[in-house]
């Protein structure tokens, strides 16, 4: 990920003064605009994880399919995995950033470098505080969220350090006016 800003109030560590060397190739990538997302998982247990991800998109009309582009390594994919069932959170340009900072970090500590073996070895349960409703397969929609999606998996593709996740959407709605909050307003970039 390319660290354009720190992220503010998150444990993310940040060298101050690091100079910010991107190669052209990057600059072109980090032109590209995206919505921010939460995606909403649940395990074959019962466990539920959210996550942060701009490189969500709808892919077909008939049927509607969308496409999420979901890091190999994270929780996530493994739940998605496990349950085929996921949702689509959209966050408010008014105040989806106060959720992005709390969803920010990946749930297991070993995903962060220079954590202590007790540190790394932490599970931090990222819907804690967050009000929210579960899809008839438990998978987490953020009461606060602009709209949202739910989706049941169609195919799994391997792309590189991610996996192209494309979910079959199923339901979803607008519960509040507004627009989606993007990232060059979050101002935390994911591209390059
Ligand atoms: C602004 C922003 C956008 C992100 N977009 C994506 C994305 O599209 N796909 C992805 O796999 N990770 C994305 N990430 C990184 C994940 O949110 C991060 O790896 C997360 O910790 C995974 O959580 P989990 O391991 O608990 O599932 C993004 C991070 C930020 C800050």
């Amino acid at each position: 990920m390319t660290q354009q800003q720190p992220f503010p109030g998150s444990e993310f560590p940040t060298i101050p003064g690091e100079p910010l060397n991107l190669e052209p190739i990057e600059k072109a990538l980090l032109k590209m605009c995206y919505g921010v997302h939460v995606i909403g998982s649940v395990n074959s247990a019962g466990e539920r994880n959210l996550m942060i991800a701009d490189w969500v998109m709808q892919v077909s009309f008939k049927p509607r399919l969308v496409a999420a582009s979901i890091e190999n390594d994270a929780r996530t994919l493994r739940f998605v995995r496990e349950t085929n069932a996921f949702t689509v959170n959209l966050l408010h340009e008014r105040d989806g950033h106060e959720i992005a900072r709390k969803v920010v970090m990946p749930s297991e500590g070993k995903k962060i470098r220079g954590r202590s073996e007790e540190a790394a070895a932490a599970v931090h349960d990222k819907l804690d505080g967050l009000a929210h409703f579960l899809t008839p397969e438990g998978a987490p929609i953020l009461e606060e969220a602009l709209g949202w999606y739910y989706c049941t998996v169609e195919q799994f593709f391997e792309t590189g350090d991610h996996t192209l996740v494309i979910g079959r959407v199923l339901d979803g709605d607008v519960t509040r006016s507004g627009d989606i909050l993007t990232e060059k307003e979050l101002g935390w970039e994911y591209a390059g």
